[in-house]
């Protein structure tokens, strides 16, 4: 299931706002409305906004009324700053319309339906990426998930996070389908319930073995011998290897480690910042007071009641057993470990851009 994509010059999403009551696809012909539709949420999960966000920016580019390669650029640069404003933790979002506006300054050319048409390709590119790194990351991940193992899983790291197939949940998937016999806890996750309405629904349609737990049920079953590994991804990852990721990872990490579970954050490799040192530098969205003050449309707090809502939570590296990327599996030194496989995914990376600019350049002479 393909959680985005481009069909005949517009960007189609899952509307995730409505799942899993309602399958309905969105679709999208201004950038403006695909910064809206990924800080409402329609789209969500950090490699999946990382996708809208480099459509977006085609989107901007195909709505330029600009004449000139330089003018396009500015228009370009106007509609990075607006895309990523709109969620601020999952680096994600800012290095997929990077990439958009990267390959807009490399191409030589004043032809702009030409850069527009580069600029999609770039977008696709990224895209088929996206899938074919989780697949890697699910086989890399393998190695840690025992036959007959209890898996508790927090928010939504599937197809519907990522392009398709998913992080987390794409090590979930593909242990399913290595035959492990694997069962999953699924924490529903508030105040946005990404577990129970996504995570739920991608689970049951793949038949893979679940339970629906409670938020406040994790404790009790790591305690009660009932999880073997805990698995989550990540919005971002700064370079000692402390973790931002949805709300309530820290507090299942600090438990697994008081119990001696094992504990994985499974993330591409554009998923670490290694920018940020640590991950107090790393900004937290806080997000409206109705996603706590309400559950599922209806109010279950007083009238005007003061709400915090931090959206995502720092998962010191010290809990965690090790960090899953399309790489291989990252252990401690982190600091050391994550930069190496961050450096070997951004030469395979340049090395792929370096063939797709020699494509282009003979797309160019054929013009
Ligand atoms: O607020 P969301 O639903 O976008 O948060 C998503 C998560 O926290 C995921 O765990 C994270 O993006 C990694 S999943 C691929």
């Amino acid at each position: 299931m393909r959680t985005i994509w481009w069909e005949q010059g517009q960007v189609k999403m899952i509307d995730q706002r409505k799942l899993p009551l309602e399958f309905e696809i969105a679709s999208f012909d201004d950038y403006r409305r695909v910064a809206w539709a990924i800080k409402e949420m329609v789209i969500r999960g950090a490699p999946a906004i990382g996708a809208a966000g480099a459509y977006g920016m085609v989107l901007a580019a195909y709505q330029s009324q600009a004449e000139t390669r330089a003018a396009l650029i500015r228009d370009l640069e106007e509609a990075k700053v607006a895309l990523d404003a709109a969620r601020p933790t999952a680096v994600n979002l800012s290095w997929g319309t990077r990439r958009i506006l990267d390959t807009a300054r490399e191409v030589e050319t004043e032809d702009l339906d030409l850069l527009r048409e580069i600029l999609l390709d770039e977008a696709e590119a990224l895209a088929e990426e996206d899938i074919e790194i989780n697949r890697r990351m699910g086989q890399n991940g393998l190695a840690v998930i025992p036959d007959n193992a209890n898996v508790l899983h927090h928010c939504n790291t599937g197809s519907l996070a990522t392009v398709e197939y998913g992080t987390a949940l794409g090590v979930i998937r593909a242990a399913h389908e290595a035959g492990k016999n694997i069962h999953v806890w699924v924490d529903e996750t508030r105040p946005r319930l990404q577990g129970a309405r996504l995570t739920a629904w991608e689970l049951m349609q793949e038949e893979i073995p679940m339970h629906l737990i409670a938020d406040n049920a994790a404790g009790y079953l790591m305690w009660s011998g009932k999880v073997d590994v805990v698995l989550f991804g990540a919005d971002r990852v700064a370079a000692n290897g402390d973790v931002a990721n949805k709300i309530g990872t820290y507090k299942l990490a600090v438990v697994a480690r008081e119990n001696g579970i094992p504990v994985y954050a499974v993330v591409p490799t554009s998923t670490i910042d290694l920018s940020l040192p640590s991950g107090e530098h790393i900004p937290i969205e806080e997000r409206g007071w109705e996603e706590v003050a309400k559950f599922g449309g209806c109010q279950i707090a007083p009238d005007d009641v003061p709400v915090f809502n931090p959206a995502f939570d720092i998962t010191p590296h010290k809990y965690l057993t090790g960090i899953i990327t399309e790489e291989g599996i990252v252990y401690p030194p982190f600091d050391v470990n994550l930069r190496r496989v961050k450096e070997r995914a951004e030469h395979r990376i340049a090395e792929r851009r370096k063939e797709r600019i020699r494509a282009r350049e003979k797309k160019l002479k054929g013009r």
